[in-house]
């Protein structure tokens, strides 16, 4: 029998053939973020689109030399920037500055994302999409209402991607306790902003942390965006940092659809976890597979204060599901 490693070899030289489509890829993450896919392997071709500049970075980034075509399209030009793509990745949409939470970007980048996903839904139907664009707790749910309305819902190709919550959860507590952040692996639940945010320290090795030192921690990981934005201070949020996290979860998406083995990830989903209590799309460790989502995974042993901040974080979740499906149902 071939060992975990030799399956993975085998299946990544096997079938590692991939469109990927970045939207948005003009922009300070869509920039950063095409090139590390360039870097992908298994991104064979590489579609950049963006209201302006996309040409532009295409050419930059072709000069690196993978095994991958790259190509820049122009607002007139997204259903071929979207025909045959895998997967779709949309960062396009206006950023925060600082005193504005996630959801005061809701009125802009709710139509944006609401007309690349109807793009999405007529040109590449079976692609998998991955949210960038915040605020990531509504804007996901507008691609479920804009897919279900033209027919083509897949619940198991749609994710809002939450990575840099789990790139910070590892990074801010490996600064407390000494370690190397390489081997700090924090599953990170819930959404994508503020309260929602829920790292889960107890199924870490820092569950011992005392209550000051640990609450800090969580309140870090949940506010970690806005040390950046207010860093950079009108400039933007994180690009840089949230390019490494893209790029990671699309290829983690691409090593599931090439049927690697234990790709796991947290991920924003369509989620059975809570629907009985209204929460119909929820961020907990995904198994990807060849079909997207393979396995939803329950959230394990909680403690009783990451039971109450779940509890907290449902809360403000089914507001914000809510928003965009009904903005969607208003704004068709
Ligand atoms: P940016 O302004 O630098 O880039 C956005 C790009 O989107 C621009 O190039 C713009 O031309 C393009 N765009 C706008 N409307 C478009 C459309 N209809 N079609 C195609 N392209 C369009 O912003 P940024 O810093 O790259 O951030 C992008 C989004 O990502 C923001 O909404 C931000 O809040 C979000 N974000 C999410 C996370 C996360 O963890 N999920 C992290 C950081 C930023
Ligand atoms: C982040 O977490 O850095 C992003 O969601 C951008 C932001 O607005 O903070």
């Amino acid at each position: 029998m071939l060992s975990k490693v030799a399956t993975r070899a085998f299946s990544s030289s096997s079938s590692a053939a991939y469109k990927v489509t970045v939207l948005g890829a003009g922009g300070g993450i869509g920039q950063p973020l095409s090139l590390l896919l360039k870097l992908n392997h298994k991104v064979t071709d590489l579609a950049l689109y963006d209201l302006r500049g996309a040409p532009g970075v295409a050419a930059d980034v072709s000069h690196v030399p993978t095994n991958s075509t790259v190509k820049g399209y122009n607002p007139d030009q997204l259903d071929q920037a979207l025909t045959g793509s895998d997967v779709i990745v949309i960062p396009a949409g206006v950023p925060r500055k600082p005193g504005m939470t996630r959801d005061d970007l809701f009125n802009t980048n709710a139509s944006i994302v609401r007309d690349l996903a109807k793009a999405a839904a007529d040109h590449a139907p079976n692609a998998a999409v991955l949210v960038i664009a915040n605020p990531v707790n509504s804007t996901v749910p507008i691609v479920a209402e804009v897919f279900k309305q033209k027919g083509v819902y897949n619940p198991k190709k749609l994710f809002g991607v939450t990575t840099l919550d789990v790139l910070r959860a590892s990074r801010f507590v490996s600064e407390i306790a000494g370690t190397n952040p390489v081997n700090e692996k924090v599953t990170v639940v819930g959404g994508h902003s503020g309260i929602t945010i829920v790292p889960l320290l107890s199924q870490t090795n820092h569950k011992g942390l005392d209550v000051e030192t640990r609450d800090a921690l969580i309140n870090r990981i949940q506010f970690g965006g806005d040390e950046v934005v207010k860093a950079k201070d009108g400039a933007g949020s994180a690009t840089l940092s949230m390019a490494q996290a893209g790029a990671r979860f699309t290829g983690a998406v691409l090593d599931g659809l090439a049927g690697e083995v234990d790709v796991i990830e947290p991920t924003f989903v369509d989620s059975p976890l809570f629907k009985s209590e209204g929460v119909d799309f929820f961020s907990s460790k995904v198994t990807l597979g060849v079909e997207g989502v393979k396995t939803i995974h329950p959230l394990g042993e909680l403690s009783d204060h990451e039971e109450e901040l779940v509890k907290l974080a449902k809360e403000t979740l089914i507001k914000n599901i809510q928003k965009g499906v009904d903005f969607v149902k208003q704004n068709p």
